[in-house]
C-alpha cells in the first residue's frame, strides 16, 4: 500500500490524475487537498467520491499547520503530488499576487512538511511555460527559464524553490513540466474549452490577435500516464518535459472545433492580444519518451474525444459559466469583443 497527498486535486489535471491513480493501481490511497478556488469543482471527482481509497480535505496549501497536520495523521503521504497553482495567464495579469501566493509560498509550505517529516517523493507539477516563446528548436530539460508572465513566472519560482530543496536537503523531488492539457474537466476559461463551449452556444470565439501562436497539444489521460511513470521511474532531482509534439497554430485548432460541431467559420473574432503573449511553446520529450511514454491516441482522435465530452457533458459546464465566470469574461472580454473583428 502507498499513500498520496495530491493538492490541487480537484482541478483539471489533478481530478483527472487521481481517477488514474485509484483505477491503474488498486493498492494506492489517495488524499485530495484543495481550496476549492473558482477552478476546483468537486463535481470533477463526483465517481471516486465513494471510493474507500480516496478523501477529500478542503484547504489551502499555504495553511502550514493543516499541513503538517496531514504528515502527522496515520494517513501520512508517502509521496506527495503537487497540482495546486493559480493556472490560468489571463488572470495572472489581473491579479499577479495570488499567483505568487499559491504557486510559490504554497511550494514552499508543501515542500518544508515534506523535508520536515520525509517524503519517499515530492512531484512538482510544473509548465513548459517557465521556458519562455521559442520560434525555432525545441526546449530541453537543461534549457534556461525565461518566464513571460506572472502566471509562468511564479511556476518558475516553485520549480526553483523545489529543486533547492533537493540540492540543500536531499529531498526527492522530481519535476514534470507540460505542455498544453486539453480533455474533459477543463476549467472554460482556458482556450479549447472556451471555444468549444461557446461554440455549443453560437456565441464568438475570441481569438487573441493574428491566432498564429502554437501550442503543443497534450491529452490530459496521456499527461496522467507520463506523470505515473515518472512517479516510478523518475529519478530525484531531474526534470521531465512532458509534450506530445502535436504543435497546431490556435487559428486551426479553432476551426477544428467548429468543423466537429458542425458550425459555421464565421463565429471566429479576432480581439486585441494578450499583453506579453508567448508566440510558441515547443517540448523536447526524449527523456521521458527514453522511460517508454508515448502519447496514446493523435492529436484528431483526442479533440474529437474531447468536443464530444462537452457537448455530451453540459450538466457540467453550464454551471460553472454563470456567476464568477461571468464577471471574469465580462472583465477579460467585454471591452474587446465590442472591438472584434471577424475572420477576413
Ligand atoms: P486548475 O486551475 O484546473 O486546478 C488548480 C486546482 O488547484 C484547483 O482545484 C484549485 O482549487 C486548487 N488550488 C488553487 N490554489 C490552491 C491553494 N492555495 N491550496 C489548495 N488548492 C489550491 O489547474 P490545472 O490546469 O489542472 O493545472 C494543474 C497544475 O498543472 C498546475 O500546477 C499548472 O501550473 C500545471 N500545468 C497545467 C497545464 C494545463 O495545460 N492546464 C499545463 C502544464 C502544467
Ligand atoms: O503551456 C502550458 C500552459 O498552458 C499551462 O501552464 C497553463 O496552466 C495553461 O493555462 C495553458 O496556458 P496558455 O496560456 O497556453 O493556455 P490558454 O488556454 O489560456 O491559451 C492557449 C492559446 O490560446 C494561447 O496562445 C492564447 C490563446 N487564446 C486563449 C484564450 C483563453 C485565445 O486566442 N483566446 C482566448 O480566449
Amino acid at each position: 500500500m502507498r499513500r498520496f497527498l495530491v493538492s490541487g486535486g480537484a482541478g483539471f489535471i489533478g481530478s483527472n490524475f487521481v481517477r488514474h491513480l485509484l483505477n491503474a493501481h488498486p493498492d494506492y490511497h489517495v488524499t485530495v487537498l484543495d481550496k476549492l478556488t473558482y477552478a476546483g469543482n468537486l463535481d470533477n471527482l463526483l465517481d471516486v467520491q465513494d471510493n474507500p481509497r480516496y478523501r477529500f480535505i478542503k484547504g489551502d496549501i499555504c495553511d502550514a499547520a493543516l499541513v503538517g497536520a496531514i504528515h502527522e495523521s496515520p494517513d501520512r503521504p508517502h509521496v506527495v503530488v503537487n497540482f495546486a497553482a493559480e493556472s490560468h495567464v489571463d488572470r495572472s495579469l489581473l491579479d499577479p499576487g495570488s499567483f505568487l501566493r499559491t504557486d510559490v509560498q504554497g511550494t514552499y509550505v508543501l515542500l518544508e512538511a515534506a523535508r520536515k517529516h520525509v517524503v519517499e517523493l515530492f512531484l512538482q507539477i510544473s509548465t513548459d511555460e517557465v521556458y519562455g516563446s521559442i520560434l525555432e528548436g525545441s526546449f530541453k530539460e537543461t534549457d534556461p527559464l525565461n518566464p513571460s508572465s506572472p502566471y509562468a513566472a511564479s511556476k518558475a519560482g516553485g520549480d526553483m524553490l523545489a529543486l533547492a530543496y533537493h540540492t540543500s536537503f536531499g529531498l526527492p523531488v522530481v519535476i514534470t513540466r507540460s505542455s498544453n492539457n486539453f480533455g474533459p474537466y477543463q476549467y472554460p476559461e482556458k482556450f479549447i474549452p472556451l471555444f468549444v463551449t461557446n461554440a455549443i452556444d453560437g456565441e464568438p470565439l475570441p481569438l487573441y490577435g493574428d491566432g498564429l501562436q502554437v501550442r503543443d497539444w497534450l491529452y490530459v489521460l496521456d499527461n496522467c500516464r507520463a506523470i505515473d511513470l515518472v512517479i516510478h521511474q523518475g529519478a530525484p532531482g531531474e526534470v521531465y518535459n512532458v509534450g506530445a509534439s502535436s504543435e497546431r497554430v490556435n487559428l486551426e485548432v479553432a476551426e477544428g472545433i467548429l468543423r466537429v460541431l458542425g458550425k459555421p467559420r464565421e463565429l471566429v473574432r479576432h480581439v486585441t492580444d494578450r499583453p506579453g503573449h508567448d508566440r510558441r511553446y515547443s517540448l523536447d520529450s526524449a527523456k521521458l519518451r527514453s522511460l517508454g511514454w508515448a502519447p496514446s491516441r493523435s492529436h484528431e482522435e483526442a479533440m474529437e474525444e474531447t468536443v464530444r465530452w462537452y457537448f455530451d457533458n453540459q450538466w457540467w459546464w453550464r454551471k460553472i459559466k454563470s456567476g464568477e465566470f461571468l464577471e471574469y469574461y465580462r472583465q477579460n472580454y467585454g471591452e474587446r469583443l465590442r472591438g472584434g473583428q471577424p475572420l477576413g
